[in-house]
């Protein structure tokens, strides 16, 4: 039986030396130490044995079991780190491949447009004033002397609500006496962006919303000398140091004298293209001295005080600067038009 046994432990020996995964070992392991196994079998011979063969063969047994058992774990923690080995080899990141692109947003061409606008203005000293869309026709006509039926209102057709005071701004300078009457008595130096709204026909020049960028400057000693000069170092800082401007006289009840200002054409040098209509000018906003009626309507008394103001639109701006024929690709939501911007 102590032959059996020394066969065994050496066959066993040898079949661990061929086991090559940590599955097969544990099948080794089973047939060879486990409960059923080879080694388990041949204990229980042990009561064949004669009383005094019994002790040498159960010490044996012992030495054996324990070698196998070391055997076992030399082996298992070959396999493993072998097995470890291979996944990582298999699993391994290329980390030379360049990463996907991660689809960005990006800021409407006419947000764009509007932090340019702001920022020159706010260099300049002048801080951005929100006020609402949603106005009474006191402060979009009345305060700004257009009084009822004066035909000046038809110039801007409005949307109206159930309300028969209430009505969607059709300009930013509806805000002028919110601001005016906030700041009294304090110098006054505001922009008031934001969305308009007029009942027009849609077309490519017109469109029933649009966003404007008022400004309002209001003190002491502030004449249309201030105006030329803030606006002209406006256009030069939007459209390029050599830009030239030049004010023609207008008409707004809310000024007076009232201007709009042209730059020239900063798309073929004033030599005359389609965009300028070979005028070399592009018109850019409305402007003027703020009107002695505005001015009291604000709270500032117009025998003190001067203003100017001016507005304009920022998606006529940048229809002009980017070439853009139609105005209602802007709120059209077409990717393939707003990606390229
Ligand atoms: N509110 C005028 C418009 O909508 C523009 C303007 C603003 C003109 C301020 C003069 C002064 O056309």
């Amino acid at each position: 039986m102590l032959d059996q046994l020394e066969s065994l432990y050496e066959a066993s020996l040898a079949k661990l030396g061929e086991v090559d995964s940590t599955a097969i070992l544990e099948t080794w392991y089973r047939d060879t130490l486990g409960r059923k196994g080879s080694i388990y079998l041949l204990t229980r011979q042990v009561g064949q044995l004669s009383p005094d063969e019994r002790p040498i063969f159960g010490k044996r047994i012992n030495v054996v079991k324990n070698e196998l058992e070391a055997a076992y774990s030399a082996r298992q923690a070959e396999l493993k780190a072998a097995e470890l080995a291979d996944k990582i080899a298999s699993s391994a990141i290329d980390v030379t491949l360049p990463g996907r692109p991660l689809t960005t947003g990006g800021l409407h061409v006419i947000t764009q447009t509007l932090r340019d606008i702001y920022r020159i203005f706010g260099d300049m000293g002048f801080q951005i004033y929100r006020s609402p869309d949603v106005e009474t026709d006191a402060y979009n006509f009345e305060l700004l002397n257009f009084p009822p039926h004066h035909p000046a209102r038809e110039m801007q057709d409005s949307f109206y609500t159930d309300n028969p005071d209430v009505i969607l701004r059709t300009h930013t300078s509806a805000g002028q006496i919110r601001a005016m009457r906030e700041y009294y008595p304090e110098p006054v130096r505001v922009i008031l962006p934001g969305m308009c709204y007029r009942n027009e026909q849609i077309t490519t020049r017109s469109s029933i919303q649009f966003t404007q960028v008022e400004g309002l400057a209001v003190g002491t000693n502030i004449t249309f000398a201030d105006l030329k000069g803030t606006l002209t170092e406006f256009a030069r800082r939007l459209f390029g140091a050599n830009r030239q401007t030049r004010f023609r006289a207008s008409y707004f009840p809310f000024t007076e004298p009232s201007a709009e200002m042209d730059v020239t054409c900063f798309l073929c040098e004033s030599k005359g293209c389609q965009v300028c209509k070979h005028t070399g000018w592009l018109e850019i906003l409305g402007s003027g001295m703020v009107h002695p009626t505005v001015l009291r309507n604000g709270g500032y008394d117009p025998e003190i005080y001067t203003g100017f103001a001016f507005g304009m639109g920022p998606e006529r701006v940048a229809m002009l600067k980017y070439g853009i024929d139609d105005i209602r690709q802007f709120w059209n939501n077409d990717l393939r038009f707003l990606k390229q911007f």
